[in-house]
């Protein structure tokens, strides 16, 4: 239903031409998760917000391909027919929940406003609100919701994040680092919550992380990038077990097991890596 297809982006400065995303492709289909796993700087949070033009252009530049929505082109709609898609169905929720939500309003203004901008169709906006709050895990929702952030706990942001994401009801989510500010115990509770929305509402996902340890058991494809390119994509299952590139076998490697006991994480060669990729 997502097809991403040659994805280029390139940043340009003064002098040069930096290429962030490199004929990039892959696919999600309807109710798949596709995880996109990568080290810090591969490109992951281009190609996300490439996806909808979210990009400052410049300094970025599409410089080829293109992402279909059911067939239609999105990166080829105008300014107002992409904020369409990025409100009604393609949502997106940011790595910090302190950075995306605003101190200044409240939790019902926000989701409210969210609520008034995208679902003309709901006639209780006040009720509407409490019932996503009370679908992505937060309890008493009717008291919550007149909270400002700042009263609520990263792990409880980041919920009203997902609620204020999910409640436009979008064909996908795009979640962006969701649960690298979290403790690893939050950590845990979001990807739970993740687990359990894929399950109840009929929508794709794309999770974006660097750490392989949290995909096994919600990814139904995984991405694997590296310095901007697609090293590998396919089957969640068929990767970890046997994946193609010695680069994902090493981020597989890196993820730190509980219960494993104290060991040397492994590092990535990373000279001998690009020696192979060259
Ligand atoms: N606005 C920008 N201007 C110039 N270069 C940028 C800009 N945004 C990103 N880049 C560069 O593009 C490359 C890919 O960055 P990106 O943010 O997609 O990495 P990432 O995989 O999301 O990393 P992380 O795991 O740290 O979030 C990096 O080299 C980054 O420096
Ligand atoms: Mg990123």
């Amino acid at each position: 239903m997502l097809e991403v297809r040659d994805l280029t982006v390139k940043f340009i400065s003064e002098s040069e031409e930096f290429t962030a995303v490199d004929s990039v492709s892959f696919a999600v289909g309807d109710g798949e998760t596709l995880a996109v796993v990568g080290e810090s700087g591969s490109g992951k949070s281009v190609t996300a917000l490439a996806l909808t033009r979210l990009l400052p252009e410049p300094p970025a530049r599409i410089a080829g391909g293109d992402v279909l929505l059911d067939g239609n082109s999105l990166l080829s709609k105008s300014v107002g027919g992409l904020r369409r898609v990025r409100g009604r169905q393609i949502a997106y929720i940011f790595q910090d929940p302190a950075t995306s939500l605003n101190p200044v309003f409240s939790i019902d203004e926000q989701l409210s406003e969210t609520l008034r901008r995208h679902r003309p169709d709901v006639k209780n906006i006040r009720e509407e609100a409490i019932y996503w709050l009370d679908q992505v895990g937060i309890l008493e929702p009717r008291k919550r919701i007149r909270d400002y952030p700042f009263q609520l706990s990263g792990g409880m942001q980041q919920r009203v994040m997902i609620a204020m994401a999910l409640c436009t009801r979008p064909k996908i989510l795009v979640a962006d680092e969701p649960t690298t500010s979290l403790d690893v115990t939050v950590q845990k509770q979001i990807l739970d919550l993740f687990r359990s929305l894929k399950e109840r509402f009929a929508m794709s996902i794309i999770l974006i992380t660097h750490n392989f340890g949290i995909i096994r058991g919600l990814a139904d494809k995984v991405a694997v990038m590296y310095r901007g390119k697609l090293l590998e994509f396919g089957e969640c299952g068929a990767v970890l077990e046997s994946p193609k590139h010695t680069y994902t076998r090493a981020l597989i490697d890196c993820v730190p097991r509980l219960g494993a006991g104290l060991h040397r994480l492994k590092t990535i060669e990373r000279s001998s890596l690009d020696a192979r990729l060259q």
